[in-house]
């Protein structure tokens, strides 16, 4: 058995007490409002009210206000431009006019303000003035702006490796085939004892050529990495940087490459690569640790040497894009990167990247190296 009356809820409107609907009251509650500037402006546009949010967002207080034009928080151009007394006849002439753009404080700051201007009549019908209304969107602005500008970055990043492997491409498929064909011209060559020896050496110069453009061809973009995939690609850079640095690394990986798609592996190659180019020309190290695990449904990556360090608290110096364009890699493919360092004990970067298409067969794994 229910006690329904105890627990229904009371359906029935209560009219609001009549002391609430003063104008005193009314001011009061547009007064206490902080997150948005509202006020009234006179038919010519001088500021007649102001409320809290008014001093919040824009620094004046009341009595430094009232009385003022409201073009005071136009920034200059918009004022040698009109756009004050235009927004103003755009209000009283529609009713109702909505701007967003730039404004300025009162200690000269500007701030990206969402403004709603609306014309006042008596009972009569004549115009009095105008209520305006106005938010703070800096913030909102900031996000969108980030978001572009990391739309952007992607993007560029995307075009740049597709114009990378174009080259390669090039570069192989077309030089590389006319010298292989030049070579064996010259090869072929019915050439006399005397001349032998200059084809000889134009051999020889063919080869080298040959050497440097598959060098720079691989720079660009390691055949092995769309050849053999990725790991087979990693193993490839790191046997590079030994033979030209004579740098002892060590390389662990554990797992296949499933659910390593294109991006992820093209990404994870130029992190690597990012990561040892720095190593040979910061650390000073004698050991650099690589490793890899491709676990369920997470790949994570940990670069580590026992090199000088750097202080990593100062933040960026200006012209430097490496660490900047590793940790953009990573939060394009949904996953976190840790640096760690300090003067004298050693860099590590510790990447941890998810895996689309990829059961998650093992809860315990630790998402974090
Ligand atoms: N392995 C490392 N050991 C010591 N310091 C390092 C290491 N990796 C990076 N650093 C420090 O961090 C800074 C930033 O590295 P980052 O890769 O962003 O820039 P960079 O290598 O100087 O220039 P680039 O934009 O060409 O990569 C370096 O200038 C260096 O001082
Ligand atoms: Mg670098």
């Amino acid at each position: 058995m229910t006690n329904s009356s105890a627990t229904e809820p009371d359906n029935t409107r209560a009219a609001p007490p009549p002391s609430l609907l003063t104008d005193a009251a009314f001011r009061l509650l547009v007064e206490a409002v902080e997150d948005y500037a509202i006020f009234l402006l006179d038919a010519n546009g001088h500021v007649a009210t102001w409320n809290n949010g008014a001093r919040r967002i824009k620094g004046y207080d009341a009595g430094e206000i009232v009385g003022r034009h409201f073009s005071v928080f136009y920034p200059p151009d918009d004022i040698a431009a009109g756009k004050p007394q235009h927004t103003l006849a755009t209000a009283a002439r529609a009713g109702r006019v909505e701007d967003e753009g730039w404004r300025i404080r009162k200690d000269g700051s500007r701030f990206w303000a969402n403004v709603v201007i609306t014309a006042l009549h008596d009972e009569q019908g004549n115009p009095i003035g105008f209520a305006k209304v106005t938010r703070d969107m800096t913030d909102r602005l900031r996000l969108a702006e980030l978001q572009h500008a990391r739309e952007l970055s992607a993007h560029v990043q995307t075009a740049l490796e597709n114009e990378r492997a174009s080259i390669a491409r090039e570069l192989h498929d077309d030089l590389g085939q006319q010298l292989a064909a030049l070579k064996m011209q010259v090869s072929l060559l019915d050439t006399t004892p005397q001349n032998a020896r200059f084809a000889q050496q134009a051999l020889t110069q063919i080869d080298t050529i040959i050497g440097s453009l598959r060098r720079i061809a691989a720079g660009l973009r390691p055949p092995v990495l769309d050849d053999l995939g990725l790991f087979a690609a990693i193993d490839w850079l790191v046997c590079d940087y030994r033979r030209r640095y004579d740098l002892t690394i060590h390389l662990d990986i554990e797992g296949d490459e499933a659910g390593i798609d294109t991006t992820a592996s093209t990404s994870l190659f130029r992190l690597v690569q990012e990561a040892l180019t720095n190593v040979v020309r910061h650390a000073r190290a004698s050991e650099v640790r690589i490793a890899i695990v491709r676990a369920s449904s997470r790949c994570t990556l940990t670069i580590e040497d026992d090199g000088c360090g750097a202080d990593i608290r100062r933040g960026r110096a200006a012209g430097t894009f490496g660490l900047l364009g590793m940790g953009e890699r990573v939060r394009q493919l949904g996953g976190a990167i840790e640096f760690r360092s300090a003067p004298g004990a050693g860099f590590r970067i510790a990447v941890d990247i998810p895996l689309k298409g990829v059961a998650d067969d093992d809860p315990t794994a630790s998402p974090v190296p």
